[in-house]
């Protein structure tokens, strides 16, 4: 297979074994007919970033049955509602200022540009969540982007001033089509804004649960260059965010149109410094994720030898990868906590956990909570004192299997 960015030869570093879909909560007539698929990463040599070698169909994962809506998290909201300011402070202003966001879900963001009464649209491919935030009066359009799209967006409401992104980027396998309708539709002065999780963190952290059938890549600053470059566009800022236990925001524009910040070339360095562009790298985050593995198994194992409860916390789409690549069963977690009511009463993907509401968690609570959602863990450990002030434990496994 090669880089979805610069073309060269991709590098195997790890299989996750066979997975199902992420978001794939299901009920038990489905689980003879389950999709699984094998989840494995390779790397580029040449541009520093990592991507699946093998992805299910878009339309296995994007449906009308996308269990994932972005309204879920209070520091998520507040975290867009930043971002949203941000471009509205640095480059989405003026009176005909025109902003579009893909995979706009419930209109998490774009909510903020309506309320400011800017034009905006949402391209969001999942009907059901577009619905949400249709229903809010938030201007969405129910499909996937690329320059085919761009160009009619430009038809319809001109050219863009900004380009929006949040956890999305690293979705699409076709990246130079998205780039290609970038560059149709930003404006001369526009500039493009998206955050995905970062190789960098991922690494270091060795959260290997950012892989899933979603995540097609694993960017760098490196290989963001890189793809833009080969439009006539370049990165103009980053910024590093701690959202998804790990993310980087680049800012890009046309070039020449905008001053550089000292952050482009700081973190290209940065990543070279870290070997990102090593084979060694890579060889290491394979031992480091086998390690985790067993770490994990052999505590939970020894806990169920103690007769101790354990549930999880959150029935995020990262938990898929850990709980199937680790093998993790209900005889050794008894179900998944999860304030989704669309995931409560369904079962979790592969190993068929159940899902319970998170007053089910409260009410009967276990001895230990094992952290899914290690990455809304602030979020979490401030609404549940109670269960932690009560006796209860936590388990996290990045960046490493502990107690905590
Ligand atoms: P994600 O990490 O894939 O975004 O999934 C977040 C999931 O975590 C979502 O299903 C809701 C759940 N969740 C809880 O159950 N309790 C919480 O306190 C938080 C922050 C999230
Ligand atoms: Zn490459």
């Amino acid at each position: 297979m090669s880089c979805l960015v610069c073309k060269s030869e991709i590098k195997p570093v790890i299989s996750f074994g066979q997975q199902p879909i992420a978001n794939g909560f299901l009920t038990p007539e489905k689980f003879k007919e389950e999709y699984f698929f094998e989840l494995k990463i390779g790397w580029c040599p040449k541009c520093a970033m990592v991507q699946l070698l093998e992805q299910p169909k878009p339309e296995m994962m994007f449906n009308e049955n996308y269990a994932f809506f972005s309204g879920t998290s209070k520091y998520m909201a507040v975290h867009f509602e930043k971002f949203a300011h941000t471009m509205m402070d640095r480059y989405v202003k003026g009176p005909n200022a025109f902003v579009v966001e893909i995979g706009s879900n419930d209109g998490i963001m774009l909510r903020h540009f309506k309320n400011a009464g800017i034009k905006h649209l949402g391209i969001e491919p999942s009907a059901n969540v577009a619905a949400v935030a249709k229903k809010e009066g938030i201007n969405t359009w129910v499909r996937f982007f690329n320059a085919e799209t761009a160009k009619e967006i430009v038809k319809e409401y001109g050219q863009a001033d900004g380009f929006q992104a949040a956890n999305v980027m690293c979705h699409l396998p076709d990246l130079h089509s998205i780039a290609e309708g970038i560059k149709i539709l930003l404006k001369p002065t526009g500039v493009v804004a998206f955050e995905d999780p970062y190789l960098v963190d991922v690494l270091e952290k060795v959260s290997y649960d950012q892989v899933y059938d979603e995540h097609m890549c694993l960017f760098s600053a490196t290989s963001i260059q890189y793809l833009f470059n080969q439009y006539g566009m370049e990165l103009i800022d980053l910024e590093p965010q701690v959202t998804h236990g790990g993310s980087m925001r680049y800012y890009i524009g046309h070039k020449g149109q905008h001053k550089v910040s000292k952050n482009v070339t700081h973190y290209l360095t940065m990543e070279r410094e870290k070997g990102l562009l090593k084979a060694e790298t890579f060889e290491k985050f394979y031992h480091d994720c086998e390690k985790s593995k067993t770490d994990l198994m052999n505590l939970l194992k020894s806990l169920k030898e103690q007769k101790k409860r354990v549930v999880g916390y959150a029935a995020t789409s990262k938990s898929t990868t850990v709980i199937n690549y680790c093998g993790i069963t209900p005889d050794l977690v008894e179900f998944i906590s999860d304030t989704t009511p669309i995931k409560q009463g369904k079962y979790s993907p592969g190993k068929h956990i159940p899902v319970l509401s998170s007053e089910k968690f409260s009410s009967n609570p276990p001895d230990y909570a094992l952290l899914f959602g290690w990455n809304h863990k602030a979020e979490i450990m401030e609404k549940e004192k109670k269960f932690t002030q009560g006796g209860g434990k936590w388990i996290t496994y990045v960046p490493k299997v502990e107690i905590i």
